[in-house]
């Protein structure tokens, strides 16, 4: 039996394009927008103008600024559930905190399990987002959740040129590397940390590959100071590449990122629309909205109406 889909469109910095191609693909689903304030103290006020029965999904960017976007999409799912609907879903772009996925030192929280769980608490009964940092971690959501991964639909943005070849900065990326190389028919590598013996120096270096003469595309999940992809690129160059490319999915590009890319050699930057754009001849997006709300219709088990 088909159901009610309700679109609760809160905010998604990657621009307005995300909302309509995700909107596109649920052909049948109404879109609400919900009204913001803020009260005299600071504190985050929402209201959704529609009620249930039926499903909800809200499309949220869990995006800088981190904790207020993810109070909102707490306080929007408790709303969705209090106006009636049976099952809340969360379609977040991107999810702060991804890179908290462990406890690295003794003392420290395990932030990705608290904000998960405080999502899960508030109202959302399925979780979805876009590469999340390490596969697996959106596990800890304790409902449904889904991590879309999207690099072999970026494929038709590489260029096959001769000689080109795919290598993550560390092996924690090799996955994202073979993926996109494989659906190219590209080679691939990682960066392996190799310590000069006789300067003591850190050197990157591709683990069976020689770039040399070669065009390289680095590829990782997201560039946040850009300092991982400027060190790789600036290496690589070192070693005799022609040029060097980027290829991620969240583009965070903080401080100086893009300065430092820019030095450090590297030519273009391909980011997909899940955080604010940069206007740069070298910045390229790619938009993805209509990837994830393909993947909310296929994986969410209930048929929608109309769709
Ligand atoms: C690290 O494991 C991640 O995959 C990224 O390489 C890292 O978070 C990027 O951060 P930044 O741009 O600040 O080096």
């Amino acid at each position: 039996m088909s159901e009610r889909l309700v679109v609760i469109a809160g905010s998604v910095p990657g621009g307005a394009g995300f909302l309509e191609s995700f909107l596109r693909v649920l052909t049948s689903a109404s879109m609400v927008k919900p009204l913001y304030k803020r009260f005299p103290d600071g504190e985050t006020y929402v209201r959704i103008p529609v009620k249930g029965p039926g499903r909800a999904v809200i499309v949220q960017s869990i995006a800088p600024p981190q904790d207020s976007s993810l109070l909102t999409a707490m306080l929007l799912a408790d709303a969705a559930k209090r106006a009636g609907f049976e099952r809340v879903a969360l379609a977040a772009p991107y999810m702060a905190y991804s890179r908290q996925d462990k406890v690295f030192l003794e003392g420290e929280p395990l932030s990705l399990d608290v904000v998960l769980r405080a999502l899960y608490y508030s109202g959302v009964d399925e979780f979805y987002t876009l590469e999340i940092h390490r596969r697996g971690s959106e596990k800890m959501f304790p409902g449904k959740s889904y991590n879309i991964t999207p690099f072999k639909d970026l494929a038709p943005l590489v260029k096959t040129r001769e000689s080109t070849v795919v290598i993550a900065p560390d092996r924690g990326a090799l996955e994202r590397a073979r993926e996109l190389a494989e659906a190219v028919g590209l080679e691939y590598d990682y960066l392996e940390k190799q310590r000069d013996r006789v300067t003591g120096e850190i050197l990157l270096e591709p683990k069976r590959l020689d770039v040399e003469g070669r065009h390289v595309i680095l590829v990782d999940d997201i560039i946040s100071t850009g300092g991982t992809i400027a060190k790789a690129a600036k290496m690589l160059r070192g070693q005799g590449a022609r040029s060097v490319e980027v290829m991620v999915i969240h583009a965070l590009m903080v401080g100086d990122a893009l300065a430092r890319l820019k030095e450090s050699g590297v030519s273009r930057v391909y980011a997909c629309n899940t955080l604010p754009p940069i206007k740069d001849e070298i910045m390229e997006y790619v938009d993805v909205g209509g990837l994830l709300a393909k993947a909310f219709k296929d994986l969410s088990g209930a048929s929608v109406e109309g769709t």
